[in-house]
C-alpha cells in the first residue's frame, strides 16, 4: 500500500487489514516520487481508490501511464473517481460546502481520456451514480 500519510497507512494495515498485517507491505510516499521509490518492481492488480479526484486529467495521465506500465503481463489496474454525472450532486454539496474539500469530478469522457491508447478500459458507475470504476488492462 502507499500513500503519503503513514497514519492513514498503519490505520489501514492495522485495523482494516489487521488479519493480512504481517503480509501488507507499505511504502510512505507522494504519487510523483512513486516511479523513483517503486525501482523495477511489477505487479498483477493496482488499485487506487480515492486519489485520482485530487488531479485534473493532465496530471493524472502520466501517472496512470506509469501505473500501466508496471503492469505484468495480463495485469489490471482499476482507479475510482467521483462522477460529475452524480444526479443530485449530494455528494458534491457535502465535500465542497459542507466540508470545504474540493475534489475533481470526472465525465466518463475524462475517465478514457486519463488512460493510455493502447490500454483496454472498462467503466462502470456506482449504484448510486456518484463514483466511477475505471478497468484498464494492457493488451498483449
Ligand atoms: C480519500 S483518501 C483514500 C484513502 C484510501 N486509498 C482508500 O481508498 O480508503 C485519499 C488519500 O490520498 C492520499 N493522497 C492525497 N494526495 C496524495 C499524493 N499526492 N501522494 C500520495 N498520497 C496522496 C491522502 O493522504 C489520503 O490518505
Amino acid at each position: 500500500m502507499i500513500d503519503q500519510d503513514p497514519a492513514a497507512l498503519a490505520y489501514a494495515r492495522d485495523k482494516q487489514l489487521s488479519a493480512f498485517r504481517d503480509s501488507v507491505d507499505v511504502m510512505v510516499c507522494r504519487v510523483v516520487d512513486i516511479p523513483k521509490k517503486l525501482g523495477d518492481r511489477s505487479f498483477d492488480v493496482i488499485v487506487s481508490a480515492g486519489l485520482f479526484d485530487y488531479f485534473d486529467v493532465p496530471s493524472a495521465r502520466p501517472m496512470i501511464e506509469f501505473l500501466c506500465s508496471r503492469l505484468s503481463p495480463g495485469g489490471l489496474l482499476a482507479i475510482t473517481n467521483y462522477a460529475s454525472e452524480d444526479p443530485g450532486s449530494v455528494n458534491r454539496f457535502i465535500t465542497d460546502w459542507v466540508l470545504d474539500w474540493p475534489l475533481i469530478y470526472k465525465t466518463g469522457a475524462e475517465m478514457h481520456s486519463m488512460f493510455p491508447d493502447r490500454s483496454d478500459v472498462t467503466l462502470e458507475l456506482s449504484q448510486n451514480e456518484t463514483l466511477w470504476l475505471a478497468r484498464a488492462a494492457i493488451p498483449t
